[in-house]
């Protein structure tokens, strides 16, 4: 089964990118075929600092080769090294009703936000449908902010292949129920935009920071505490096994530490889960060119499909 998503290189990654989405990433790789690439040309519409793009789409392809994505086993590259995927947004475009765009919620959001109405965010999911199709992509797993993107490029599919009989593959999405939120510090959803992330390469001393804000209720230390609705506890559920939360909740129940001890447990915790990701990032981003070379490495492979697909097009198409 190939499964295809595409990342926006959108900064500093925290624990519910990695539990919510990127743990997801490295299971399709062991099971499936996946296609993964960094969306830098979906940024475009948002970021429009030359330099931060260039950072942040080197900084993304760092962090996610240092959690795992292993480009022995995926389709791993930048978008805009396979221009392939420019042409198909065009014919795409003319068989997309102006319509299905209107009503994509999350252009509305975004204006709705104060975030001006330029062309290519109008048109975001047109890129997206052509990101999928180029590929023949069966499953792309999303977020649920993603979803209706894809039902766009569902139809935008479904309306290309009543006049060119079967030529796209229709996708299908898939959103992991089974992933919890994750909270943030202050119990709410994590997300960069609320100020409240634990971030995965971060130094010890801002971990310890970031973990210490963790907001918890006011039971004095001497008393025993209840680790059901904890916020420190609930992070704990990521990286501990059944035995250490058995035995972290016997710590709750004692009356002899306090919120802080549970904290630091955390902090330990996740420092050490990350550590061979922190050693090999490290290692790749005093390689940045070998970065580069797996990105052109992984764009190569994905070249292959693409520019077969796009022969199909044209010809579908009647472009010459
Ligand atoms: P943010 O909210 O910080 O801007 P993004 O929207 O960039 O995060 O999220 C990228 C991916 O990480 C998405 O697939 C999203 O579902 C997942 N994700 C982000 N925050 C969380 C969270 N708190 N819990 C679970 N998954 C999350
Ligand atoms: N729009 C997606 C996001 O913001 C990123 C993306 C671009 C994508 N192209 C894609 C995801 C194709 C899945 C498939 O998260």
């Amino acid at each position: 089964m190939r499964v295809l998503t595409g990342i926006q290189p959108s900064g500093v990654l925290h624990l519910g990118n990695y539990f919510g989405s990127i743990r997801q990433m490295l299971r399709y790789q062991g099971e499936n075929e996946l296609f993964l690439f960094i969306a830098n040309y979906h940024a475009l519409t948002s970021l429009k600092d030359a330099q931060a793009l260039r950072e942040n789409t080197l900084d993304a392809a760092i962090s996610f080769l240092s959690l795992g994505i292993d480009p022995d086993k995926s389709v791993f590259w930048l978008q805009s090294d396979v221009k392939e995927v420019l042409e198909l947004y065009w014919i795409l475009s003319a068989y997309t009703p102006m319509g299905l765009l209107e009503r994509a919620h999350s252009y509305k959001d975004k204006v709705a936000k104060g975030i001006s109405a330029n062309h290519a965010l109008f048109s975001y999911p047109v890129l997206m449908a052509a990101d999928i199709l180029l590929y023949d992509a069966e499953v792309v797993p999303v977020g649920k902010d993603q979803v209706q993107h894809v039902e766009i490029t569902r139809d935008i599919a479904v309306k290309f292949n009543n006049d060119h009989k079967n030529a796209l593959k229709i996708p299908t999405f898939k959103v992991d129920e089974k992933v919890a939120v994750v909270p943030g510090t202050d119990g709410a959803k994590m997300s960069k935009s609320y100020g409240n992330t634990i971030n995965i390469f971060t130094t010890l001393k801002e971990l310890k920071k970031q973990t210490g804000k963790i907001v918890t209720d006011s039971t004095p230390l001497e008393e025993p505490k209840e680790w059901e609705n904890c916020n420190v506890y609930k992070l704990c559920e990521l990286f501990m096994s059944d035995d250490e939360l058995l035995e972290l909740q016997e710590r709750y129940k004692s009356g002899k530490e306090g919120y802080g001890h549970f904290k630091a447990t955390l902090k330990d915790k996740i420092w050490d889960y990350f550590a061979p990701a922190r050693e090999k990032r490290e290692y790749y981003l005093a390689h940045k060119d070998e970065v580069r070379d797996i990105l052109l490495e992984g764009a190569k492979k994905a070249k292959k499909i693409a520019s077969a697909k796009m022969e199909e097009i044209r010809e579908a198409v009647g472009v010459l």
